[in-house]
């Protein structure tokens, strides 16, 4: 872009490394992607507790954060979910150059969002996670009123009534929430962590 000519990036004398080792912890992404009200949220906050007490560096971007703050005034639109997933994986990455094991909770229901920040991380630094709880379950859940107001027509381009959801086919992690407690799905994440030697037990 024309703007960006003259932009020099600056080398850090500290790097990723030297923070992780500070840090005593691995850096990563954990991308909890699924349907509004699959417990996204419910399960980030729960393994962030875990990690918490295990003394690991943590933090969790999610809607309130995100949407309030940084992303506000996106909407909805195709458009407007790339540009809010674009912006969310470009400050997660600076988590995880930070040393800190992040975790982001969105719906992200593109395939080609999700990969395009895989690709701006290093391998093993994505950990896509499905909150895998099928629709009728969350629309019966409805925590927060609004499936039936987009079956109503109220929302418009609302997932997974009158907008796509793509879930991911090759996901590091399925977790089923409609099937298992949250102690148990909050368990799988940390059980996948320790098996790939991202955290000790
Ligand atoms: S994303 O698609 O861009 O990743 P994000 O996770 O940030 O979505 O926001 C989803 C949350 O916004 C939902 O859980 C719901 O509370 C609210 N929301 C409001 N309008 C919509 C809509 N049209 N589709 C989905 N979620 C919506």
């Amino acid at each position: 872009m024309e703007h960006q000519k003259f932009i020099v990036p600056h080398a850090a004398t500290i790097t990723k490394a030297d923070r992780q080792r500070l840090n005593e912890n691995k850096s990563a992404i954990l991308w909890y992607t699924g349907l509004s009200g699959s417990g996204k949220s419910t399960l980030a906050n729960k393994v962030e507790e875990k990690l918490f007490e295990m003394g690991l560096h943590t933090y969790v971007l999610d809607g309130d954060n995100i949407r309030m703050g940084l992303n506000k005034g996106l909407g909805f639109t195709a458009e407007d979910r790339t540009e809010n997933i674009r912006r969310i994986g470009e400050v997660a990455k600076l988590f995880v150059d930070a040393g800190v094991l992040v975790s982001t909770a969105f719906i992200s229901p593109y395939t080609a969002d999700r990969d395009m920040v895989r690709s701006i991380v290093e391998k093993g630094e994505f950990i896509e996670v499905l909150v895998d709880c099928p629709l009728e379950i969350c629309e019966k859940r409805d925590v927060k009123g609004l499936y039936e107001k987009a079956r109503a027509g109220i929302i418009p381009n609302f997932t997974g009534i009158s907008a796509p959801y793509e879930a991911p086919v090759n996901p590091e992690l399925v977790v089923k929430t409609g099937e298992m407690t949250l102690e148990e799905s909050a368990q799988q994440v940390i059980d996948y962590l320790v098996a790939n030697n991202y955290i000790n037990n």
